[in-house]
């Protein structure tokens, strides 16, 4: 019986390094998969017929202006948000309408909000710990003894946000970049295929955004990451590809110049956005 049983606990202790539970099917196409998706709130089409592909690794910025509909596409594609009509695909496998909010969650499609939500009376290691035990597949393991395995992918997940130095300090004692780090972390303990954040850089300092600029572009690649941000300096910093939504649908793609050039930005969104900085100087 006990033998039984140690055989058992090994099986999960081996459990967390199977990859996340997502088998997402990219070999032929595109990790994510929006086609004309509409949702209205009161009438109001929040998002308007919305056609939107992510390639597997790629970094993605999503600009436009207040209301566009950029939070609103990320509670589409997390299912916080049922739209009306279309279709959310990740990778060829998965239809994302047919899922709840923690059944996305587990396929691998992490979320960060704009406020951090660390647990501020714990160190940075254990907000890491605490995040990967939220992983169902691996909490036997934390209960009784830390595996090595365990430890070693929080190690580099401390390394990866660039808090080592900082590892058993509470989280309380952090800056608000720091925090940030840290929830992106947290959102990393999960193995994420997809990672999509929500307006990163508010409230950060210049060089808080460097460290940003520098942590998002490291993970693309390794996952596929969507990033909503007004801040332009910022975006030029990380961009390849930008999307620039208005009204609930794409306005215009491409690289960074090019829809920096586009008129149609220009007049709904970069135009304003030139004035606002111009009035902070
Ligand atoms: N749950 C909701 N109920 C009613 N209206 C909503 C809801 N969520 C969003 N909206 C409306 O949908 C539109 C798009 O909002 P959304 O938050 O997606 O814009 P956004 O592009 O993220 O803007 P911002 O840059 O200001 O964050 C707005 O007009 C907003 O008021
Ligand atoms: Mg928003």
């Amino acid at each position: 019986m006990s033998l039984l049983r140690s055989l058992a606990d090994r099986d999960r202790v081996f459990d967390f390094l199977v990859p996340a539970a997502s088998p997402v099917d990219v070999r032929h196409g595109p990790i994510l998969y929006l086609e004309d998706v509409t949702v209205s709130f009161d009438g109001f089409k929040a998002i308007d017929n919305l056609n939107l592909t992510i390639d597997d690794g790629e970094l993605r910025c999503i600009i436009g202006p207040n209301g566009a509909g950029k939070t609103t596409m990320m509670d589409i594609i997390t299912g916080k948000t049922r739209p009306d009509t279309g279709s959310v695909w990740f990778g060829s496998r998965h239809d994302l309408l047919m899922m709840n909010e923690p059944e996305i969650a587990s396929l691998g499609i992490g979320r960060k909000f704009q406020k951090p939500t660390v647990f501020e009376a714990l160190s940075v290691f254990e907000n890491l710990e605490l995040a990967m035990a939220a992983d169902k597949r691996i909490l036997p393991t934390l209960t009784a003894r830390m595996s090595g395995e365990v430890r070693d992918r929080i190690e580099e997940g401390v390394d990866t946000i660039g808090l080592a130095a900082l590892r058993d300090r509470p989280a309380g004692i952090l800056s608000h970049g720091q925090k940030q780090w840290l929830e992106i972390g947290m959102l990393l303990m999960q193995r994420p295929r997809l990672l999509l954040v929500d307006e990163p850089v508010a409230g950060m300092t210049e060089q808080e955004m460097e460290r940003t600029a520098e942590l998002l572009t490291g993970l693309a690649g390794k996952q596929s990451v969507v990033v909503v941000e007004h801040d332009m300096g910022f975006v030029r910093s990380i961009a390849r590809q930008v999307t620039v939504l208005h009204q609930g649908s794409v306005l215009a793609e491409g690289s960074m110049d090019q829809v920096a050039s586009d008129p149609r930005v220009i007049e709904v969104y970069l135009g304003a956005e030139a004035d606002a900085d111009e009035e902070m100087v």
